[in-house]
């Protein structure tokens, strides 16, 4: 969807009344209707309301910004809400753009920082205070119920423009996130507080890139590779967590445009992974039917593609202004009443589910104005960013001893950008404290001096030296905030670099000449370290991409010793060449002749390993002895009781980790699996568990139980069969490795899921 067209729309307009009302049950045409009969199960309801309708009726609302039917009492609706990282400008959501009830939200930091923080507990907690806020909105007439978050595409390529909006590029910390995240936002009650929508399904993970952009591309996977990776997200949003909705992508995925694919929807999403018993539906990517005909040239009409989007499963067509040809579908007989009453059927189920037509009955019905923004909310917030942020380069020079009149210069672009601090595809905060605000609350003399953002002028001439020389001259701190800016990425725009700009590194040297403590705060997305990190003027770097509202606070707690870092890197940090290396739109992880493959399981030399991340103090962590060595697949199979046998557990790992060093600090244990088992050639190591432990303090020892599953232990055949397989199992703990041990797994290999065969 196009964010910033969207962001331009909606904020020009002056909203001073709600827009989206609730259906009345209690009196009007609805009344008797048996949509409103809360005592019939909601596959009734629905389609009662759906056999009221007439044709042209329906018609009208298999589009996001549906009409509903004034003659029936069903009022309109704007299916389209976000709520990335709190809710979010979208068509079907507004802000009050003046004082008053409405007009903000809680604004944490992207996703991909909060999956830094490898966090289970906290990600639930954000998503409860995203979906309690979101239906706060809705139930006010704000948005609707229905919102098309979280974006769970792996993050492959460090190109992709919309990269951190994901929980980066590991399959378990993804599956982990989508999981806790879709809990939180639909929350823990029968109806649904909101319903939420993982996207973009499937493997929609680039923008524009060298003449191939995401609405003409055919991306071409392996069965292996998108069983294993593209796809594994959406098992865990489809089968695991039953979520109420699912976007198709714009992208076709071998062949097919993802929204005309009957494999990936009915044959998988709805047949294998069972996803219909909840009635769910599908939702495309806005214009994503049009670009079935006009892109991709699998439909010769616009109304063919419109009718083979619908009859492969897809319920609703996402458009800004009738792109679809719903009507042409309809009247040339291509579009059935079928498949449009079971499309209608799937949507208004949901909205059931979630007590729309409920009125005062409804599980939310009490949700308004005073639960937005409260005080867990915001302390979430800033939990969020302080939790995630990496450390990733430190001489000793952090924690900073702070004094309440400590000098600070504070250069750089990003030191005192509220505007800066939230990314994509957000709302209007609650608040945006900046680094230089929070330093200033801690009663610190602050010296501020901007700097230059992308590549900008260079050398003598910069324009930014004098200022910031003379800021840093007189203090004795320098803090400098850098990195690339919210304008370098986002919808439409893949990066071409992965490269410091020229112009910050020019300042970094002159700043870091003089000698003085030099802390880099690098904003936004990854990039190639090696400059900073070689760099000697650089003591310390601190990663804290876009932090959300209370971000600035969040640093500067990290850099004073308030709080200790522990967040660690959910992507690969990779050297500037791969970027000519690999072509974006190769989809292929495993390395090949052309490619040195992708993501930490592949790619063998990183400047920063996906999991890195430094501390304050030191951690040791043994393996105790009483987890077994030997195992038979037949024993751990036989023991399994679950419909999916992946789903089922593996004996848990007891760790016991150590804080050897003088602070009290968070730490994230990290379990990976290796070895040269199954069907690769490669050691594979891959992260099977993870948890974190709070608050460690110097001397204590903790041991924590890791949890796993068959699943997490076993690998993808060449035919995307999931495999528990015989072998010797190495595990190693953290990155880099704090300790690691051998278990064998002996017996046959044993399928845990068969993966279906896509059609010939
Ligand atoms: C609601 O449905 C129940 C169960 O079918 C039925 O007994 C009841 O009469 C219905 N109520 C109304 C108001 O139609
Ligand atoms: C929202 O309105 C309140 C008053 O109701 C005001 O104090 C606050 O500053 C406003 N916030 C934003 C982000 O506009
Ligand atoms: C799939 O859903 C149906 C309908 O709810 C249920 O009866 C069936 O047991 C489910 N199948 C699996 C494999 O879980
Ligand atoms: C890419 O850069 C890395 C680190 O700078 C270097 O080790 C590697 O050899 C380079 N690879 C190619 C293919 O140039
Ligand atoms: C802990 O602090 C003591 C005293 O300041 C110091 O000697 C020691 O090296 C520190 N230990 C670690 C592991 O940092």
């Amino acid at each position: 969807m196009k964010s910033l067209l969207m962001l331009v729309l909606v904020t020009s307009v002056t909203v001073t009344a709600q827009n989206q009302r609730f259906p009345d049950c209690t009196s009007g045409n609805l009344a008797g209707n048996a949509v409103c009969n809360t005592s019939l199960p909601p596959s009734e309801r629905a389609a009662a309301l759906v056999a009221a309708m007439t044709a042209e009726e329906k018609l009208q609302n298999l589009v996001s910004k549906a009409n509903g039917a004034s003659r029936l009492g069903l009022p309109a609706y704007n299916w389209w809400s976000e709520a990335l990282h709190g809710v979010a400008y979208a068509p079907g959501t507004q802000f009050r753009n003046v004082p008053g009830p409405f007009n903000s939200s809680t604004s944490f930091p992207m996703p991909v920082l909060m999956a830094a923080a490898f966090d289970d507990e906290l990600i639930e907690k954000v998503g409860n205070v995203i979906g309690i806020e979101g239906r706060a909105f809705g139930n006010e007439g704000w948005s609707g119920i229905d919102y098309w978050t979280p974006n769970v595409n792996p993050y492959k390529d460090p190109r992709w423009g919309r990269g951190s909006e994901t929980p980066g590029e590991d399959v378990l910390r993804i599956k982990r996130y989508a999981k806790f995240m879709i809990r939180g936002l639909e929350g823990p009650e029968e109806q649904r507080r909101i319903v939420a929508t993982c996207k973009h399904f499937a493997a929609n993970d680039f923008e524009d890139w060298n003449g191939a952009n995401r609405h003409n591309f055919n991306a071409k996977i392996t069965l292996q590779d998108l069983a294993e990776y593209y796809m594994m997200p959406f098992q865990q949003c489809a089968r695991d967590s039953k979520v109420g909705s699912i976007m198709c992508a714009y992208n076709a995925v071998n062949g097919v445009p993802s929204c005309a694919n009957k494999y990936l929807m009915d044959t998988i999403l709805r047949g294998h992974w069972n996803w219909t018993e909840h009635n769910n539906y599908i939702t495309s990517d806005c214009e994503a039917v049009l670009d079935v005909s006009a892109n991709h040239h699998y439909a010769r009409t616009n109304a063919e593609g419109t009718a083979l989007c619908f009859d492969a499963g897809m319920d609703i067509s996402c458009e800004y202004s009738g792109s679809s040809d719903i009507p042409g579908a309809w009247s040339q007989g291509l579009l059935k009443q079928a498949t449009v009453d079971r499309a209608l059927r799937r949507l208004y189920e949901g909205l059931v589910r979630a007590g729309y037509f409920d009125g005062a009955k409804s599980t939310h019905a009490l949700l308004g104005w005073g639960d937005v923004n409260n005080h867990e909310a915001q302390q979430v917030a800033l939990q969020a960013a302080v939790e995630g942020i990496v450390l990733l380069k430190n001489d000793g020079t952090l924690p900073l001893d702070l004094k309440q009149s400590s000098k600070v210069a504070m250069v750089g672009f990003w030191a005192d950008a509220p505007e800066k601090l939230s990314g994509g595809y957000s709302g209007a905060p609650y608040f945006l404290h900046t680094p230089v605000y929070a330093a200033r609350q801690m009663g610190l003399d602050v010296k501020v001096a901007t700097g230059p953002i992308l590549q900008e002028a260079t050398g003598g001439s910069s324009p930014w030296l004098a200022s910031a020389l003379a800021a840093a001259r007189d203090s004795d701190y320098i803090l400098y905030f850098g990195g690339l800016d919210t304008s370098s990425a986002g919808e439409t725009k893949d990066r071409q670099a992965l490269d410091w700009p020229t112009a910050q590194l020019d300042l970094l040297n002159s700043l870091g000449s003089l000698g003085k403590p030099l802390v880099l705060v690098h904003m936004g997305d990854m990039m190639d370290d090696t400059p900073v990190l070689d760099m000697e003027g650089v003591s310390s770097i601190l990663w804290a991409n876009w932090p959300g509202q209370d971000g600035g606070t969040a640093v500067m707690q990290l850099i004073s010793g308030q709080k200790s870092p522990s967040g660690r890197l959910p992507v690969t940090q990779y050297p500037a060449n791969y970027t000519t290396i690999i072509p974006m739109t190769d989809m292929a992880l495993r390395p090949s002749s052309k490619s040195p493959g992708r993501t930490y399981r592949w790619y063998p030399t990183p400047i920063k390993p996906f999991g890195f991340g430094l501390h304050y103090t030191t951690f040791t962590a043994t393996i105790l002895p009483s987890f077994a060595t030997h195992f038979t697949t037949g024993n751990l199979v036989a023991d399994c009781k679950n419909t999916y046998l992946d789903t089922c557990e593996f004996p848990a790992l007891p760790v016991q980790v150590t804080n050897a060093g003088n602070r009290t600090s968070d730490y994230v244990v990290l379990a990976y699996l290796s070895g040269k088992y199954g069907p690769e050639p490669y050691p594979l190591k891959t992260l099977s568990s993870y948890s974190r432990l709070r608050n460690v303090t110097p001397g204590e020892t903790v041991t924590i139980s890791l949890e796993w599953t068959l699943g997490d232990v076993a690998r993808h055949d060449e035919n995307g069969n999931t495999v528990l397989y015989p072998g010797v199992y190495t595990v190693i703990i953290d990155e880099p490795s704090l300790t690691t041990m051998t278990f064998t797994i002996e017996g046959d290999a044993i399928m845990l899921d068969k993966w279906p065969a896509p059609p010939v």
